[in-house]
């Protein structure tokens, strides 16, 4: 039923860019001294092993974070996603490619609480082990479309929802807006990301038509363009519903960096715009 493994993409493009905007908004979050609750739909094994038989199939790594590891010249926020995935590493070279519930593990204050969901039980195992003994986590091994609905509005009032399905069936386009929709009627306030491939264009625009019609304000959209390559993936993005203020510097500086260091033969490109504006 589930064949999607996350360890055969660990640490590519689509990775690279999903882990450095959501270490910025996660520093964000963290630098007021109030509580939040950091929710994922789809929240994979937490660590890979970027030397397993998966990860060395494809080697998606390596025009992804092996790109970046060796580089001093750079942005901001790339600077910062970088020294944590190296302090996951600890010194030497690149082995381990920490997944979202680490950085947020990670970046989680004490007063913080982690909520992670994940379906696939060879997933289960590692995301449970990674998290377990912290009091702030709960994992749970539940489909999270329904999972982070029955978990709005949070107590703490604050919030980021990460929703990350696989796409491996057609439907998670149409169900990830409907999540999101369901879930900004019961918390409004909550910072939402969520990630897709641009593999058929057709159905971003679908998605974007269906963001529009949902009433839902503030919505910002990102693309990083890697161009024509071996993957049927020629782009990745983020829909991204109240964003907070410190987030577009950040990423005016890091996207055309990403767009030239990871670009299929210089041939990178970037979107950063406005969905749905405020009014
Ligand atoms: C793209 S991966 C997640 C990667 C992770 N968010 C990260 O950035 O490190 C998607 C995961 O969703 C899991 N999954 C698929 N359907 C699910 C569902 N309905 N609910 C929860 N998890 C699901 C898959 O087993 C897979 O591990």
């Amino acid at each position: 039923m589930l064949s999607y493994r996350h360890a055969f993409h660990a640490g590519n493009v689509a990775d690279v860019l999903k882990h450095v905007v959501l270490v910025a908004l996660l520093d964000h979050l963290a630098a007021k001294d109030k509580p939040f609750l950091y929710l994922e739909t789809h929240a994979g094994a937490g660590r890979y092993d970027l030397g397993s038989p998966a990860a060395r199939q494809n080697r998606e790594h390596a025009g992804g974070i092996g790109r970046i590891w060796g580089r001093s010249d750079l942005p901001a926020a790339v600077a910062r996603y970088l020294a944590l995935v190296r302090e996951h590493n600890g010194p030497g070279r690149l082995r381990y490619y920490p997944g979202s519930p680490w950085f947020a593990q990670r970046l989680l204050r004490p007063q913080d609480r982690l909520v992670v969901y994940e379906l696939h039980p060879a997933e289960v195992a590692p995301l449970a082990a990674l998290l377990a003994g912290d009091r702030r986590a709960e994992v749970l091994a539940e489909d999270g479309f329904a999972g982070v609905i029955a978990r709005l509005p949070p107590l703490e009032r604050r919030g980021l929802v990460l929703i990350d399905p696989a796409y491996e069936v057609k439907d998670d386009y149409v169900q990830v807006i409907e999540t999101l929709a369901q879930a900004h009627r019961r918390f409004a306030t909550g910072v939402y990301v969520i990630w897709y491939p641009v593999v058929d264009r057709h159905r971003i625009e679908a998605m974007e038509r269906a963001v529009r019609r949902s009433g839902i304000r503030r919505v910002h959209q990102v693309e990083l363009d890697i161009g024509p390559g071996p993957s049927r993936m020629t782009a990745c993005g983020l829909l991204l519903v109240n964003p907070p203020w410190t987030l577009p510097p950040l990423l005016a500086a890091a996207l055309p960096w990403l767009a030239d260091v990871l670009g299929h033969e210089g041939r990178g490109g970037f979107v950063t715009r406005e969905l749905v504006g405020e009014g």
